[in-house]
């Protein structure tokens, strides 16, 4: 089974990449769950329903979504989560659907892919999904992860402008934002691997079926900035859920105080914090060779396969 749900249509496109290789085998059956939202969340979305999302994204707060297309009784061999990310949180979306009373029977002892394209802030997301996945009783084989290859301070710029104009590159001086379609394309590999792993039973073991593919290459200098937001989307969202609930005009004032204090962080602590970890580096070698690796987990950034899956 696959999950879907994508706004851009990004993450769809690196879904389809990925299982088609599955669907082009006679031997393996797909089933494709879209998440449909009771409420639609838009795209583009509007500057203030933009920011009023994270205080449900941080507190994991799942949406209604319509019925799904499953009854609970499916005995899947592998199921591929492909998620994005919200406010350093899996989307709302598909939080409801591993929240979701049918998930638990779902994925009891399954195991699962997860597959993750967003800016380039989610190490704390997928600890977050670990959780969540964990209270299900799945088993986390791989993660994958693409990512806006513009450098952060480019990119925390781009993607909110994608995000509200719909338009990938509104202005000429400024990079595109998303993931690079060549990293889209060669996301292929994956489904490859997954349809060979899937003819050798290998999902049933518990090693990664994913690993010396590139999986994931984590990137720990960005893990200060998502502690800080983590904590800031924490408190604040929780001031904003006891003000009112979503879309509820009483929250915009103190939305608007907050997208004021976020501009002034992201003008001032993330270049100060990005500098200070540049600065510092050299002497933190060993601490962040242990988080990459960590981060890193469970398939690794090797790359010793890529040329047997190249695509
Ligand atoms: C409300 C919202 C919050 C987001 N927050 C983050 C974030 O914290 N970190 C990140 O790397 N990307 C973030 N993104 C970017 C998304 O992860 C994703 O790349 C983008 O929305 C395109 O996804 P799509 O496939 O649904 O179109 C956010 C996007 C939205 C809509």
């Amino acid at each position: 089974m696959v999950l879907e749900y994508s706004q851009t249509g990004q993450l769809a496109e690196i879904t389809r990449r990925i299982i088609a290789p599955l669907q082009q085998d006679a031997r393996i059956e797909l089933h494709v769950e879209t998440l449909r939202p009771v409420k639609p969340f838009p795209f583009p979305w509007g500057f203030l329903s933009f920011l009023d999302a994270f205080p449900e994204s941080a507190h994991m707060v799942p949406p209604a979504l319509q019925p799904l297309s499953l009854s609970g009784d499916e005995d899947f061999d592998l199921v591929i989560l492909p998620y994005q990310v919200w406010f350093l949180a899996p989307s709302q979306p598909v939080t409801a659907f591993i929240k979701h009373p049918l998930a638990r029977r779902l994925l009891q002892g399954k195991p699962v892919v997860t597959v993750i394209a967003c800016r380039n802030m989610w190490m704390l997301a997928q600890e977050k999904m670990k959780g969540l996945l964990q209270a299900c009783g799945a088993r986390l084989l791989d993660n994958v992860v693409l990512v806006d290859p513009s450098p952060t301070l480019a990119s925390l710029w781009t993607t909110p402008l994608w995000l509200l104009s719909g338009k990938k590159q509104p202005l000429r001086i400024l990079p595109p934002a998303g993931v690079d379609a060549a990293s889209i394309h060669a996301a292929r590999r994956f489904g490859l691997a997954l349809r060979d792993a899937l003819r050798n039973d290998e999902e049933r073991g518990s090693a990664p079926l994913l690993a010396g593919l590139g999986a994931v290459d984590s990137d720990p200098h960005l893990l200060f900035s998502e502690q800080a937001g983590t904590r800031s989307f924490y408190l604040w969202g929780k001031l904003l859920r006891a003000v009112g609930g979503p879309g509820e005009a009483r929250r915009y004032p103190w939305l608007i105080l907050y997208v004021i204090f976020l501009i002034t962080l992201i003008l001032t602590v993330v270049p100060v914090s990005l500098l200070v970890q540049t600065l510092t580096r050299p002497f933190r070698q060993r601490r962040f060779a242990a988080l990459k690796q960590r981060f890193d987990q469970p398939s690794g950034s090797g790359r010793e396969r890529m040329q047997q899956y190249e695509c």
